[in-house]
């Protein structure tokens, strides 16, 4: 008898950039499964008819990115206790009642990429974390799970900061972008959650000297897969992790979900997904 051929996908809006199928794709490929993991561009007001539509059209689930994250929140049965409080689903999948769940994989992307990485991340107590988007949501997470007690945000807009400390709560603390320097003295832990270093966007120019020398820098950004951020960090003799190991990390759970399988973030898969993003244009 032919075997079930099980269906994923990533909607978003756009969705052209999205290196998930590469990821997925590439495991699927690996693993011998019958399966495909589809991009599908949805605009905002066709999203909830969307996502009430998937099983009926075959899917197992699928990734949700922006813009509507949020939105997918809202619209799925059950949550996940990571997707409740970074306030965004970006994995669903059916229970095995058929009720649609949703989860949030971002902060088990970063602390298992920080576990591979820089395994004496789970030692540090104090952290400073740059920007309070949705990516520092997900990070702040991952660090009050891992026993951070001192979570110092800085933020160009204070006040996003600030609620973020009122979402999180009293683990976490709001500091001005030019107080950065005065935070890092006794840090375990410096995260850039920030688009700045990103490709096409401004440096990330923080020094680094008042750090202690057992501080773990991590970067979220991943194009360029080595960030002056983080080449700064190694020139100092700091540990480092770099973002495309959150990004590689954070696809797990959603394939052993959808596919059954849990899946290897190896060094094959690494070399798979940066010669695209090293590909020119
Ligand atoms: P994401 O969801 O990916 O985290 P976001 O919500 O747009 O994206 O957040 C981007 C982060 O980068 C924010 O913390 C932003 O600071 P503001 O809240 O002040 O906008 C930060 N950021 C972007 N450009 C910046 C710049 N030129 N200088 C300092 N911070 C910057």
């Amino acid at each position: 008898m032919a075997e079930e051929t099980r269906r994923a996908f990533v909607c978003g809006h756009p969705i052209a950039h999205s290196r998930s199928p590469l990821i997925h794709g590439y495991w699927l490929d690996q693993l011998g499964i019958a399966g495909s993991y589809e991009r599908i561009d949805v605009a905002p007001n066709d999203f909830p008819d969307f996502l009430a539509g998937i099983g009926r059209n075959g899917f197992a689930g699928g990734n949700i990115t922006l813009p509507h994250k949020e939105a997918a929140l809202r619209a799925v049965k059950r949550r996940d206790a990571a997707a409740e409080a970074v306030g965004a689903v970006n994995t669903v999948w059916f229970d095995p009642d058929g009720v649609l769940c949703g989860g949030n994989t971002d902060a088990y992307g970063f602390a298992a990429n920080l576990d591979d990485q820089a395994p004496q991340w789970a030692k540090g107590r104090r952290a400073v974390v740059l920007g309070a988007g949705g990516a520092a949501r997900a990070v702040i997470h991952a660090l009050k799970q891992g026993g951070y007690g001192d979570i110092r945000l800085v933020n160009r807009t204070l006040q996003r900061a600030g609620e973020l400390v009122a979402h999180f709560g009293t683990a976490v603390s709001a500091h001005e972008w030019d107080d950065v320097s005065g935070l890092l003295g006794d840090a375990d832990l410096l995260v850039n959650t920030t688009s700045l270093g990103m490709k096409g966007a401004p440096e990330l120019d923080i020094g680094l000297d008042p750090l202690p020398s057992h501080a773990v820098i991590a970067d979220i950004v991943y194009v360029p897969l080595e960030t002056a951020f983080l080449k700064a960090a190694k020139a100092r003799g700091l540990a480092t992790a770099e973002g495309l190991g959150m990004l590689l990390h954070q696809a797990v759970p959603g394939f052993e979900r959808w596919f059954g399988r849990r899946p290897v973030v190896s060094s094959s898969l690494r070399k798979h997904v940066i010669a695209d993003v090293e590909k020119p244009g």
